[in-house]
């Protein structure tokens, strides 16, 4: 995983491996806050991607990478939860870490458009 500044704001850029897909696959979009099925999150190019903007729903802090068993982000601010897929887990964030317009330019190279 990756953490990108484009015009000042910062996204997190990671390359979802298999294993990760499966296990954001099996998580019960019942179970979270803001159901979101984890396809709708993820883009092909060469490999599968997951780009998210890098400012939490709560404050606008910037999330820590890796983190808990499941892999996702943690807020340092005020705790709020997001899983491998920038998924709300636990609040007080109220909403997923969204997703930015972009396209591929490349098998290496994205751009961010909106
Ligand atoms: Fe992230 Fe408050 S800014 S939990």
């Amino acid at each position: 995983q990756i953490k990108i500044l484009w015009r000042g704001k910062p996204y997190f850029v990671r390359n979802r491996t298999e294993a990760e897909i499966k296990a954001a696959q099996d998580v019960d979009v019942k179970t979270l806050r803001d159901p979101q099925p984890d396809s709708a999150r993820v883009k092909e190019g060469k490999a599968k991607w997951l780009i998210t903007a890098a400012n939490c729903t709560h404050l606008g802090c910037v999330p820590l990478g890796n983190q808990g068993d499941y892999g996702g982000w943690f807020c340092p601010c005020h705790g709020s939860h997001f899983d491998t897929s920038g998924r709300i887990r636990k609040g007080p964030a109220p909403a997923n870490l969204p997703i930015p317009q972009y396209t591929f330019v490349s098998d290496t190279r994205i751009r961010i458009t909106g």
